[in-house]
Order: structure tokens, then sequence, then C-alpha cells
């Protein structure tokens, strides 16, 4: 339970919000980098409440400016993509990468050097990474550094993201990322078929054969991890380790033979939020298999893959039918399953009513922390989380059986794996 005045601190990110100017001091995933093409067609980019364009110009770098024009505000979503800069079809001025004026045509020719010099146009700094393009939205004149987690450092063919586009809070998707405690009910319809998604044979098999969990949280300078803990009774524990990166990343457990799994919750506005899955394999280029069990039953549209995801006016296609032998009546896609509660959960959902237990306390837990990192940044302190490249490099979740005497808080996921991979 939230009061309403803390609910708006952490969900309101327009435009000189607290929790708005604190999300832009973090570098977040915009668009798709292939979806971005050379002198082709700019992106409309919604991020935090404003309006952006994306667009790659000839010689392949990519600028990120407001979407209105810095004249008289046409869109630039609509302006021509050609030699090296955005010229708006209304009066022809044309930007640069860097976001400087370079023609003004308008303008009388003896003074229009002089003019467009003096013209301010404010772009962002961008990154490639990922597959995905990454802008800093912040104030400082420094950005921080980039997230240079596992994925944002591999060949193209090791990666994929796709974007869904939903119709809630950036909160609520985080904290359906967070919930651990609803996997084995809403998706168990997946956990219960022959095919289940994004978890290895023999983890589901020691997962739904031990069910309970011990679960502990271990507080970090980047959020934190959460270790579900199952006793196997011969000195080993099965443990799954989720890595919580705020504001925006979690980390799911994944087996030493699976493809590793992000997602990322960049809030859109107040009601909207972009969802981005990344899959990712530091070994080896990712199969098409493992590509297709993460994404079936979506749009097939990596920039919007929850496109035919429906709607509370149709209960988002809920198959009634199909809940004989589907726990939810989803049976089209997990993330699917997790997208359609947070949507009926309303588009900004009032926490005031809720009833909490045991099973949420990584929710109170993250709350807490979002709304102390905010009203600190309010009072001037810097925004919390930012790591150095190599913290960045050495995130990620593991589902591994290990002897009970190690300490799990302190376990290296990236080690472990390896040394399980060579045994
Ligand atoms: S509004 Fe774009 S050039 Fe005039
Ligand atoms: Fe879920």
């Amino acid at each position: 339970m939230l009061k309403t005045e803390d609910n708006d601190l952490l969900t309101r990110v327009g435009p000189g919000t607290p929790m708005g100017r604190m999300l832009r001091e973090y570098w977040m995933p915009a668009c798709r980098a292939a979806s971005l093409i050379a002198d082709g067609q700019p992106q409309r980019v919604r991020l935090v409440g404003e309006n952006f364009v994306a667009y790659r110009v000839t010689d392949g770098s990519v600028g990120f400016i407001y979407e209105a024009c810095p004249h008289r505000g046409a869109s630039m979503a609509l302006a021509r993509n050609e030699h090296n800069g955005l010229r708006c079809i209304f009066h022809g001025w044309k930007v640069d990468t860097c976001g400087k004026v370079v023609d003004c045509p308008a303008e009388p020719v003896d003074t229009r050097d002089a003019f467009a010099a003096r013209v301010k146009v404010k772009n962002f700094p961008v990154r490639e990474a990922g597959g995905m393009v990454w802008v800093y939205l912040g104030e400082q004149e420094q950005p921080p550094a980039f997230p240079e987690f596992e994925f944002n450092n591999l060949p193209d063919s090791h990666v994929c993201a796709q974007r869904g586009l939903v119709h809630y809070n950036w909160l609520q998707g985080l904290e359906a990322h967070i919930d651990a405690s609803h996997v084995g009910i809403l998706h168990s319809g997946f956990l219960n078929s022959k095919k289940p998604v994004g978890i290895a044979k023999k983890d589901l098999s020691l997962a739904t054969a031990h069910a309970a969990p011990r679960t502990e949280m271990h507080l970090t300078n980047y959020g934190l991890r959460e270790g579900a803990l199952r006793d196997l009774g011969n000195g080993n524990t099965y443990a799954r380790i989720r890595e919580v990166v705020l504001p925006f990343f979690t980390f799911i457990p994944h087996a030493p033979d699976e493809p590793c799994s992000g997602r990322a919750t960049v809030p859109i506005d107040d009601e909207w939020d972009a969802e981005w899955y990344i899959l990712y394999d530091t070994q080896k280029p990712l199969t098409g298999e493992a590509v297709e069990l993460l994404f079936q039953g979506t749009s097939g549209d990596p920039d919007n893959f929850a496109s035919n995801l429906g709607g509370p006016e149709n209960l988002w296609y809920q198959d009634r039918a199909s809940m004989i032998s589907h726990f939810s009546g989803f049976p089209r896609s997990v993330p699917f399953e997790d997208f359609i509660i947070q949507e009926s959960m309303g588009v900004r959902m009032d926490r005031s009513n809720e009833q909490l237990g045991r099973a949420d306390l990584i929710l109170v837990q993250v709350r807490r922390m979002l709304l102390e990192a905010v009203k600190n940044f309010e009072a001037g302190e810097p925004a919390p989380w930012n790591l150095t490249k190599q913290e960045y490099e050495s995130i990620r979740a593991i589902a591994a059986t290990i002897p009970s005497s190690t300490p799990w808080k302190e376990l290296n996921a990236i080690e472990t794996m390896r040394k399980l991979a060579a045994e």
C-alpha cells in the first residue's frame, strides 16, 4: 500500500516532475537500431512524456532531437532525410546529427549563415548497443557511464532485443518483472506445457518438484539480488538468482546452457510503457528456436511485438475455453500474460487500496528504494545506481545447483556458469 502522494511521486514522469527528472539521468533504450535506415524515415520516439525523433543520416550516424522543428514546430518525423541532415518540409531548415542548423533557405542569402549559426537545437547523446539506440536525456554536461551490460557488447547475431508498447505506467512494468510469486500461478499454463518458455527442462523439474522456495533479498549498489532457494536435501541448493538493476532493468535466471534474458521497463509517459525483452547468448549466436520460444504468439513486429495484445474492450481476447487446460486463458504468449494483467490494473494504478502480504516484500523494498532515491535527488543528491563499466559487465542472473554451504549473495554468476559449463 502506498499513500497517493507517494504513488504520484513514483509514477508521474513528465517534464519537471521529480521522477521524470531523475529517470532522465540514466541511459535508456529508445528504439531498435535496425529501425533506423541511413537517409530513411525518422522514427518518432516518445520518452518520459516528450516527443522526439531519431534518425540515421548518410554517413550512418544517428541524431536524436525533439520532434518539433526548431523553427516553428512542424513535425521532424515528416522531414526529408538528405545528405547528412534532416530537412523540415515546411521552410526547409536542415539539422545535422550534432544539432547544428546547416541550412535555412527561406532566410535572405546575405544573413543566412550568421542566422543559422545563432539557432539553438537541443540534440541528445546517443549510443548504439545490443541492437538498440540508447539516449541520455539528462541535465548533466557529461552523461553517466554507459550501461555496459553483457548484451551491449556482443555481436548482433548473439542478441535479440524487441520492444512491446503497453498501456500502463512504467512502475507497473517494473513491478511485474520483480514480482516472482506470480510466476508459478499466472504462467502455470506455460510451465505445465510441453515446451515451457525460457526455462530449461531440468530446471523446471527442480523448480516444480520443490515447490515453495525460501526467498532472500540482498541489497546492492545497483538495486538488489533476489535468491529463490530450494534445499535439495543432498547438501545442495537449487538457487535462482534474479538481478534488479534500478531503475529499469531486471535479469531473469536461466540455466548455464540457456540464453540469458533481460528486461527493460522504460517510461513513455505516465500511461504508456516500453517493454524491452532482450534475449542474448554470450557464447554463440542465438538460435531461431530460442527467439521463437520467447516471442511466439506475439505480433511479429520487433518495434512493437504487443500490437496484437487486445485491450479491455475485448478482454484481451481471453480464451475461456482454453482455461480447462491453460490456467490464465491466455495461451498465446508468456509476455502477454504479464502485459494483460498490468493493463487490467489500470493505466496508472492506485496503490492506496492494496493489501500486501509476505510474498510482496520485494515490491515494498523496491518502492522504498525508489522513493528514497527520488526524494534525495530532489534534495540535490545525484541519481543513484549508475555503475562503472566493470560493474555493469559483471551482472548476470543465474539458475544453478550449488553446494548449500556457498553464500549465494556473493556468488559470481559468470564464474559459476563458466565452471558449470566446463564440468
Ligand atoms: S517549421 Fe520547420 S522549417 Fe519552418
Ligand atoms: Fe510474469
